[in-house]
Parts: C-alpha cells; sequence; structure tokens
C-alpha cells in the first residue's frame, strides 16, 4: 500500500497549468489500494503579506476545487494545514536537521527573493520548504504529485528524512515526487519561455475560473512559432508545444493524435479549437465549483472531519519524534 499527498497552496487564482500539471492527476490515485492524503497548505500563504479574509476565502475555494476535480471525502483524507497544529510543531523541530546552505539553494526562494525588497524577505518564505517536509514527513508519504517546480523541496524533504533517519534509527519514510509526462510545466501563453503563473499579466494565463469568451480570445492571442505546422518539438517550437500540452491535458488525447488532426491545418484553427476545448471543460468545473463552494457549511465539516483523521495519524507521528529527540 502507498500513501499519496499532495497540496496547492491557496494564493492567487488558480490557473490551468495547476490543474494539468497537478491537481487533475490527484483524484486517479484514490482507491487502488493507496492512502490518499490532499490538503490545503494555507499556512504556506502567509510567507507574503495577506488580507485575512482573502486567505480564508482562498483556502476554501481551494477545497472546494478539490473536491470538483474529484477527491472523494470518502476515499481520501482531505484537510487544512492549519487544523492539523502538528504541521507546524514538525516544521520548527525540522528547522534544526537542515541547513541555510541548503535553503539557499532552492530556486524559488532565490526566484522570489530577487524580485521582493529587503522587507518582503521573511524567514518564513526562505524556510517555507521546511515546512513542506513536515507536510509529507508526518504521514509517511510514499509519492508526492506536484508540477515540475516542487521537485526541489521533495527532494529537500528527502535528504531531511534521510538524515533524521539516521541519526535516530527509522523514522520517516523518504518520499518521491512524481510528475505528469506532459503538463508539468505549463508555460505563459505569450512568452512561452517563462512558467505560466496567476502572478503574471492576464493575457499570459487562464484561471480555473475564466469565462468562455476570455479563453477563447486568450487562445486566439497565444504566441506561436514561426513556422505553421502543428507538430511537438519543445526545443525548436516552445509555443504551439506548449498549447498541444494543454490541449492534450484537456482532451487526454496524445501528442501524435493531435498532429495527425491538425496535419495540413493552420495555428489558427487549431487555436480556435483549443479555445473551445478549455473553455467547455471549465465551465463544466465551474459549475460543479459553484455548487460546492455555495454551501460553506457543508464544506468546512468535510474539512473538520478529514483534518480530525489527519490530527491522529499526525499526532502519533509527532509524539514519536519528540521522544526520539528527548523533547518531553
Ligand atoms: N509548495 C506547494 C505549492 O506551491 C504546496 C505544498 C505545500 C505542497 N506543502 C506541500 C505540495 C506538500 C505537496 C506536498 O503549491
Amino acid at each position: 500500500m502507498k500513501t499519496i499527498l499532495s497540496g496547492l497552496k491557496p494564493t492567487g487564482e488558480m490557473t490551468i497549468g495547476n490543474y494539468i500539471g497537478a491537481m487533475k492527476h490527484w483524484p486517479l490515485t484514490q482507491g487502488k489500494g493507496n492512502k490518499t492524503i490532499f490538503f490545503v497548505p494555507n499556512a504556506h500563504a502567509l510567507t507574503a503579506r495577506q488580507d485575512p479574509k482573502e486567505i480564508r476565502k482562498r483556502t476554501l475555494d481551494l477545497a472546494a476545487w478539490l473536491l470538483t476535480v474529484g477527491i472523494d471525502p470518502k476515499e481520501s483524507t482531505i484537510l487544512i494545514q492549519s487544523m492539523v497544529s502538528a504541521h507546524s510543531e514538525l516544521f520548527w523541530i525540522l528547522d534544526n536537521y537542515v541547513t541555510m546552505g541548503e535553503l539557499n539553494r532552492m530556486t524559488q526562494f532565490k526566484d522570489k527573493s530577487k524580485k521582493l525588497g529587503p522587507e518582503g524577505q521573511l524567514v518564513g518564505l526562505y524556510s517555507y520548504p521546511v515546512l513542506m517536509a513536515a507536510d509529507i514527513l508526518l504521514y509517511d508519504s510514499n509519492e508526492v504529485p506536484v508540477g515540475e517546480d516542487q521537485i526541489q523541496h521533495v527532494e529537500l524533504t528527502r535528504d531531511i528524512a534521510n538524515r533524521f533517519n539516521k541519526l535516530y534509527g527509522d523514522t520517516f519514510v523518504l518520499p518521491k515526487a512524481t510528475v505528469p509526462k506532459y503538463g508539468a510545466r505549463i508555460m505563459s501563453l505569450d512568452e512561452p519561455s517563462v512558467k505560466m503563473s496567476k502572478s503574471d499579466h492576464p493575457d499570459s494565463y487562464i484561471a480555473l475560473g475564466e469565462d468562455k469568451d476570455s479563453v477563447i480570445k486568450k487562445f486566439k492571442r497565444a504566441v506561436t512559432d514561426s513556422d505553421s505546422v502543428v507538430s511537438y518539438d519543445k526545443a525548436a517550437k516552445p509555443a504551439i508545444s506548449n498549447l498541444i500540452e494543454i490541449y492534450i491535458g484537456f482532451t487526454d488525447k496524445s501528442i501524435e493524435e493531435v498532429e495527425v488532426l491538425y496535419e495540413g491545418k493552420r495555428y489558427g484553427e487549431f487555436k480556435q479549437d483549443l479555445g473551445i476545448i478549455v473553455s467547455d471543460k471549465l465551465a463544466e468545473l465551474q459549475h460543479k465549483f459553484e455548487d460546492y463552494r455555495a454551501d460553506e457549511a457543508s464544506l468546512i465539516e468535510i474539512l473538520e472531519q478529514g483534518s480530525a483523521k489527519a490530527r491522529q495519524i499526525a499526532d502519533k507521528k509527532i509524539i514519536e519524534v519528540k521522544s526520539k529527540i528527548g523533547l518531553l
């Protein structure tokens, strides 16, 4: 039996990149004898100053999205990070089993801190990957399905776990990141050399909540490469290759099938079809999302039940860890 765990930080709107690269794969891991845990790492949202009302809203939005994509509270444990205090407790302990040198190498921290002034370079942003390690290690997770940008954090988690196990005997399972073959890194629609991001300008990304006209318009405007053949070649044709990855992410067709389908056709036709495919699927998802989101009391009830279940596992791990390192 495997334990599979993942989460998405509730900051900003979610994009189709989050969906194709991570979320859409999560429900497929349910059943099959796996233990599946999906959570909203809301404490991770504190690393940038936010309006408290916004954090609350986005946390519940994300929880509703988990249900929308098919995570079933009967099959999976769904929890909110801040409802299980063991996460922050283990975080502090693990902070003492990781060096500043290791955290200095985290590319996400390097990128973010470069963009922020000294005022924004909070210690929490720096130790963000250690809280993530605590999230993963508390539940003996074997696999962590994530987008490409999180691989480095899962590898660090593995190093921390290994170090701890060597010092105190087997305590933590060594996790590994699993990323989808295609779609793990969806790029910006107008700049295919940078990752699609909700913090970029609106034409560069498509949000999960976006309406039909806007989706179609954005794909129409999306940059393409200098030739006009709809074929996949990431190095030579990064723009159309990115759009093909989005296409297969929303249709479950293979790259070859898409190439055959659009043989002899122009980019314009492909982009128009893509706009319709994506906006239809988003409309279907948005409809479900609205249903889950409308009943906040039931949503919170699901999260409280899931978090209570999680506390039983996490608290046990904390007791084991504390006793091993000599904390009463
Ligand atoms: N860092 C992830 C993100 O940016 C969120 C996250 C926090 C996470 N803890 C995790 C993902 C543990 C997987 C496992 O979205």
